[in-house]
């Protein structure tokens, strides 16, 4: 692995092998040894807000014995000035052995990653995908489960611009789970994930209407916010949010052996009465982020190897006379990439942006 800058960039082995390598992480962070990254230098380039991604990740390379550099709050940096993002990689890899980056243009992880020279991980782009956030999701399924195949899990809350179930459904369909989805109208699967779901990975998911009616029979629930930053103005927040809550009352017509996950900050979607209910592994789930973060950075620096298996088959990409119809879409703003599109399927066809997977549209 180089770049991680969607989920589909590892293959499930090497998801597998990833695991093992947190796990080993555990005792590192525990025992403070070894430095397996001594003398590295991890850059985070976030534009858009973090606690867990950033924190953690720098957290990561400390604990791995590097050291870190970067900004948070985008507006101290040359970004003010209009720098491009193709630039800035083109500087940062030079300042830098691997980058973290966080974005709120969709495809802008992967603008990073063709200019840089060293390797670059999506912390997070638009509604796009979160990759790393995605491993830890299934860090913490595979160890307290003890499998991913075959388990029944529902994704709750906002599924049209939380980047976090885009990316964790594509990864639960390859292990062959089961999705079940739980949404606010007008917040459901985007049609280009259902797509991909549905031709690349052969999977068809569920809907339900009322959590009361599936939380007997999941073994995770993954509950998330409603994207309050990202609502275009034709949603109101008010008549969204609010509607899905998991509570006491709830749980108890949950199994013994489930467990609630949430990629964090939580606003109103977990009721505080839970956070000490057996099944509440949320907090658990966000500190397993550093074991995994580490994991990634040592892979990616190419200080632990892993085998490399790629995915069958793996993607193929073409130009055509085409633009992105994502208005968030970073080629959409960055005026000198050129439009490229991945081919899901030949028959019947189907084509989806290589920056953020959405839908070509004839350019105008
Ligand atoms: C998520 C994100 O940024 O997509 N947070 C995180 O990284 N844990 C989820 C969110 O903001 O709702």
């Amino acid at each position: 692995m180089r770049d991680l800058i969607v989920i589909d960039d590892l293959s499930n082995q090497e998801i597998e092998h990833i695991f093992r390598i947190a796990d080993d992480m555990a005792n590192v962070i525990s025992t403070g040894s070894p430095k397996l990254c001594g003398g590295k230098i991890l850059a985070t380039l976030f534009y858009e807000p973090s606690t867990r991604t950033r924190l953690s990740f720098e957290s990561a390379m400390i604990r791995l014995g590097g050291s870190v550099i970067g900004f948070a709050e985008p507006n101290s940096s040359s970004v003010a000035k209009g720098e491009t993002l193709a630039d800035t990689a083109r500087v940062v890899s030079e300042y830098a052995d691997i980058i973290v980056i966080r974005h709120p243009l969709a495809g802008a992880a992967r603008v990073m990653a063709d200019y840089s020279e060293t390797p670059v991980i999506n912390g997070g782009d638009g509604s796009h995908q979160h990759p790393t956030q995605t491993l830890y999701d299934l860090y913490t399924i595979n160890k307290h489960l003890g499998r991913i195949s075959g388990l029944k899990v529902g994704l709750c809350g906002d599924l049209k611009f939380g980047r976090t179930v885009h990316s964790l459904s594509y990864a639960l369909a390859r292990f062959g789970a089961e999705i079940i989805c739980i949404s606010p109208k007008g917040l459901e699967l985007p049609d280009h994930v259902l797509q991909r779901l549905e031709i690349k990975y052969k999977h068809k998911v569920t809907y339900s209407d009322k959590l009361e009616d599936v939380i007997g029979d999941i073994d995770v629930l993954y509950m998330t916010r409603i994207q309050k930053e990202r609502l275009p103005d034709d949603i109101d927040y008010n008549s969204v949010a609010g509607k899905f809550i998991i509570n006491k009352e709830l749980m108890a017509k949950a199994k013994n052996q489930m467990i609630i996950l949430h990629p964090l900050p939580r606003v109103d979607e977990i009721a505080y009465e839970l956070d000490n209910d057996q099944r509440a592994f949320y907090f658990r789930q966000s500190a397993y982020g550093v074991r995994v973060r580490m994991a990634i950075t040592a892979v990616a620096l190419d200080v632990l190897k892993i085998p490399s298996t790629g995915l069958e088959p793996s993607a193929r990409f073409v130009s055509v006379k085409k633009r992105c119809v994502n208005p968030r879409c970073v080629t959409n703003h960055e005026h000198y990439l050129a439009h490229k599109f991945e081919v899901i399927s030949d028959l019947p066809p189907l084509l989806a942006c290589a920056y953020c997977g959405e839908k070509p549209v004839d350019e105008t």
